[in-house]
């Protein structure tokens, strides 16, 4: 799937008197008078930027933009000037949206390439490698487009952006941290384009396809279960969601070995449900479409591992995506309804939307024969979890504190975070059943906290924790899409994971 514009970054080292280019793009700090590269500039061009700024044309804040033609003393014939706004304020996020700014401006004025002088601005704790690795993330996520499904597409463009830098060790760093930007943004692209396409060309079946192209670019060993397979296994709690639709389950196996075959690897579990009506339990009409973002879970473990490859990560990674629709069939579960879970546990089924813990418990069980080091499950599992953390955090819950910190610490290292929510057997009794051993749902309150509850009935063996994504996932209203959340805090967590190992 193409996309809108690509961008192509590369690093060198050079003096920016030097430089010749046809567009240069510079940041400043808001402060009287200016300071580092921009005074430097400011210099050379015969005050261009501080006139601008006396005027009142420019009043240097984040993300504001300036474009000056034509300056002299500098061999370049647009210059690009980004406001930081106050200099103890720029923390890698603001710096990022600097970043952001400048990539829609260069789109707006119709640069192909580009000199960016960047890197050597102040940015609170982070070096070379990180701040590239957040310019490369941000401008990938900005002019990211979706128009695979439109007859006329955007013209394919691509713009060519040069990091300057002025030592060898700079040079090093940025190299790194362009290709960590450039794996994870791959894998974002591929998570958000999974998580775009509808529901009716993105099936568990159009999934199960995707899992295996992947073998063809990466060393990733695919295998797809189909619905026999599971009756076999005795998937008992998946099945009797998919019994609900005409397009059949899919339980894919994508398995990444890069590390030694000692090591125990990394299982991700994602949430596959390529729609979700409610089943029986019919959602609402309103909004119901985003229901096609309920397979994000699944998006976020595709573009995880193709992160990993493209990285080289030398860690074993399995991703396991349990995938089916729910819908109101004749065969559908009823409210009331007992299945048979993989583990043996009886479940019954009091609403038939709570359906992402009956796909993820049979895929959590099955993840035990891998010997997992650790297992995550990703799921867009709770509107409950959108109540009380909104759109920008994501849920966690863990059976291993150790576990939940490391991903804390990944969340906030690659500014995709998470925030841990308890479990615990205070929560566990609202999932009591009269008639089987657990229910399906713990009542009004808590919802994220006893769908967690749910899924930890079936991880006692093993270190096990719980990204629920469902306000992160995807955006609503106008700037509709999704997001390729928890992309970046897995690739982090992997990074770290294959640092220490
Ligand atoms: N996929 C939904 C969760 C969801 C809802 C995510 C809205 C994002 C926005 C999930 O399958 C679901 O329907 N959960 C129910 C659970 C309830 C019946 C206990 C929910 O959250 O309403
Ligand atoms: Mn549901
Ligand atoms: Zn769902």
């Amino acid at each position: 799937m193409k996309t809108g514009m690509y961008v192509k970054f590369s690093v060198k080292l050079s003096k920016l008197k030097d430089k010749q280019a046809s567009c240069t793009v510079i940041g400043a700090f808001q402060s009287t008078p200016l300071q580092g590269l921009a005074a430097k500039v400011d210099d050379l061009t015969q005050g261009a930027i501080s006139k601008r700024i006396k005027n009142g044309d420019f009043k240097v804040e984040n993300n504001e933009t300036i474009v000056l033609y034509d300056v002299p003393g500098l061999r370049t014939e647009k210059l690009v000037v980004v406001g930081y706004g106050k200099p103890k304020d720029l923390d890698i996020k603001k710096f990022r949206e600097a970043c952001a700014a400048v990539i829609r401006k260069l789109q707006a004025i119709h640069v192909n390439t580009a000199s960016l002088w960047l890197l050597s601005d102040e940015v609170k704790d982070h070096e070379y490698t990180g701040k590239a690795r957040h310019l490369v993330e941000s401008m990938g996520d900005t002019v990211y487009r979706f128009d695979s499904m439109k007859s006329k597409k955007d013209e394919s463009q691509s713009i060519n952006l040069v990091l300057n830098v002025s030592t060898q060790a700079q040079l090093r760093n940025t190299r790194q941290g362009i290709k960590q930007g450039q794996a994870i943004n791959t894998g974002v692209t591929l998570a958000k384009n999974l998580g775009n396409l509808p529901g009716n060309v993105c099936t568990p079946s159009y999934l199960a396809q995707q899992a295996r192209n992947l073998q063809k670019k990466y060393p990733i060993k695919t295998r797809v279960l189909g619905q026999s397979q599971m009756e076999k296994l005795g998937m008992g709690a998946l099945l009797s969601v998919s019994r609900g639709s005409r397009q059949p389950p899919k339980l894919i196996v994508m398995e990444y070995r890069a590390g030694l075959r000692t090591r125990h690897p990394v299982v991700l579990v994602g949430k596959g449900l390529t729609f979700d009506a409610g089943g029986i339990s019919l959602k609402p009409a309103a909004k119901m479409d985003e229901m096609k973002y309920d397979m994000c879970g699944a998006a976020s473990v595709f573009g995880a591992l193709v992160a990993a490859a493209e990285l080289k990560l030398p860690l074993n990674v399995i991703g396991l995506i349990p995938s089916s629709e729910n819908l109101p069939d004749g065969a559908a579960n009823k409210p009331g309804d007992i299945v048979t879970s993989l583990s043996k546990k009886t479940i019954e089924v009091l609403n038939t939307d709570a359906e992402g813990r009956l796909i993820l418990c049979d895929a959590l069980t099955y993840a035990e024969r891998f010997k997992p080091s650790v297992v995550i499950d990703i799921a867009t599992l709770t509107g409950a979890c959108v109540v009380a953390l909104g759109n920008h955090t994501s849920g966690l819950m863990a059976n291993n504190q150790q576990l939940a910190d490391e991903l804390v610490e990944a969340g906030e290292k690659s500014l995709d975070k998470a925030w841990q929510l308890p479990l615990g057997e205070d929560y566990q009794s609202q999932l009591d059943s009269n008639f089987a051993d657990i229910a399906n749902i713990g009542g009004p309150s808590a919802g994220a906290i006893t769908a967690g509850c749910f899924l930890s009935r079936f991880t006692e063996d093993y270190k096990w924790a719980h990204l629920d994504i469902a306000g992160t996932a995807w955006r609503s209203g106008k700037a509709k899409g999704a997001t390729g959340r928890v992309v970046p805090l897995l690739s982090q967590f992997l990074i770290d994971r294959s640092d220490k190992h």
